[in-house]
């Protein structure tokens, strides 16, 4: 089972959104790491669970930052975060029915989850913010 590491070409440019993304990214590498240890379904519930919870402070943060610059795909952007929530949601559940899933199924899902999401779309997020910070191009008026 391969371990998420951080990569800096992860960062989307804004420094909080991206120490966030650096803690959702260990939060997954010790899950993975628990899961190669071979941990039972009780332990592995309570990291999720902090997981769920560490995403949703990140959502907000993230949407604020979205609202607060005019974002203009911020609706767009919040369903696919609710998505994110529902399907950790739906695995949590699964485990607490007794369902089992693999430990490298989980592991390649939870790594799938957060990255496609922030290679993805929140790359764009950082991609909007940066055009925002940059001076508008005044062009003189020909006389
Ligand atoms: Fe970093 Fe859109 O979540």
């Amino acid at each position: 089972m391969e371990v998420l590491h951080w990569d800096n070409s992860f960062n989307i440019g804004h420094v909080e959104i991206d120490n966030q993304h650096r803690m959702l990214v260990d939060m997954i590498a010790t899950l993975q790491r628990s899961l190669s240890q071979g941990l039972v379904n009780p332990q592995i519930g309570i990291t999720l669970k902090e997981l769920v919870a560490y995403t949703k402070t990140h959502f907000q943060l993230e949407q604020d930052v979205m609202q607060k610059s005019g974002y203009p795909h911020y609706a767009e952007h919040v369903k696919l975060h609710e998505h994110l929530i529902d399907q950790i949601v739906k695995i949590l559940r699964d485990l607490r029915r007794g369902e089992s899933i693999t430990a490298i199924q989980l592991s390649e899902m939870l790594k799938e989850w957060l990255l496609h999401h922030i290679m993805q779309e929140d790359k764009k997020i950082g991609a909007f913010l940066q055009q925002q910070s940059k001076p508008a191009t005044v062009t003189a008026a020909r006389q």
